[in-house]
């Protein structure tokens, strides 16, 4: 499993100690990633087949990573808790404020997931209310101090750049 961009193009903005959540994690390439980088890392998704996978990949690498099978929409981090969240590919927008308040101050939140303006077959989710609209990012995580973003649309060369998703890196005022 690799991370998501906005991580792996990211990776120098990461601290180099404090908890971190990879939120709705799947397999868990953010998850590794973070513990890569020597952070102390919980991983949180529904799908303990996925969960699974990720404690094998992290044995066999020597990483600790600690999973959780937590259904994340109903149970979000507590307030305060974390000097990193990722989320990759998951979208559910009534959590987006307990996101920013589960951020220790100078915490950083590495966001990434699809787009509603996409190239024909790029994949991800049919429907149109799993996906961001435009801006909707920004919007969403307003609180923060915008570190990075990125959301190209359709626009220009369609062949080239980084089409189908957005991502944002925040970062909660300490
Ligand atoms: C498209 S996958 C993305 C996984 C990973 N973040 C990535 O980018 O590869 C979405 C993940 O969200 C998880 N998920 C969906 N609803 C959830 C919920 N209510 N609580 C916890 N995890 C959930 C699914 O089990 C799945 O692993």
């Amino acid at each position: 499993m690799v991370a998501a961009e906005v991580l792996s193009w990211n990776a120098h903005l990461l601290p180099t100690t404090g908890r971190a959540l990879d939120f709705a994690c799947g397999r868990g390439g953010n998850a590794l990633f973070l513990a890569k980088r020597g952070l102390d890392v919980e991983a949180w998704d529904l799908n303990p087949e996925a969960l699974a996978l990720l404690d094998e990949a992290s044995a066999r690498l020597g990483l600790a990573v600690v999973t959780q099978r937590r259904d994340v929409e109903q149970n979000p981090p507590a307030a305060d808790s974390f000097a990193v969240i990722c989320v990759s590919h998951f979208l559910y927008r009534p959590i987006c404020a307990a996101l920013v308040a589960a951020l220790k101050p100078g915490g950083l939140l590495f966001y990434q997931t699809f787009t509603d303006a996409r190239l024909p077959e790029s994949g991800g989710p049919r429907r149109s209310e799993y996906r961001l609209q435009p801006n909707e990012l920004l919007k969403l995580f307003s609180p923060l101090q915008l570190i990075s973003y990125r959301e190209e649309g359709l626009v220009g060369d369609l062949a080239k750049g980084w089409r189908n998703k957005a991502l944002l890196v925040g970062q909660k005022r300490a």
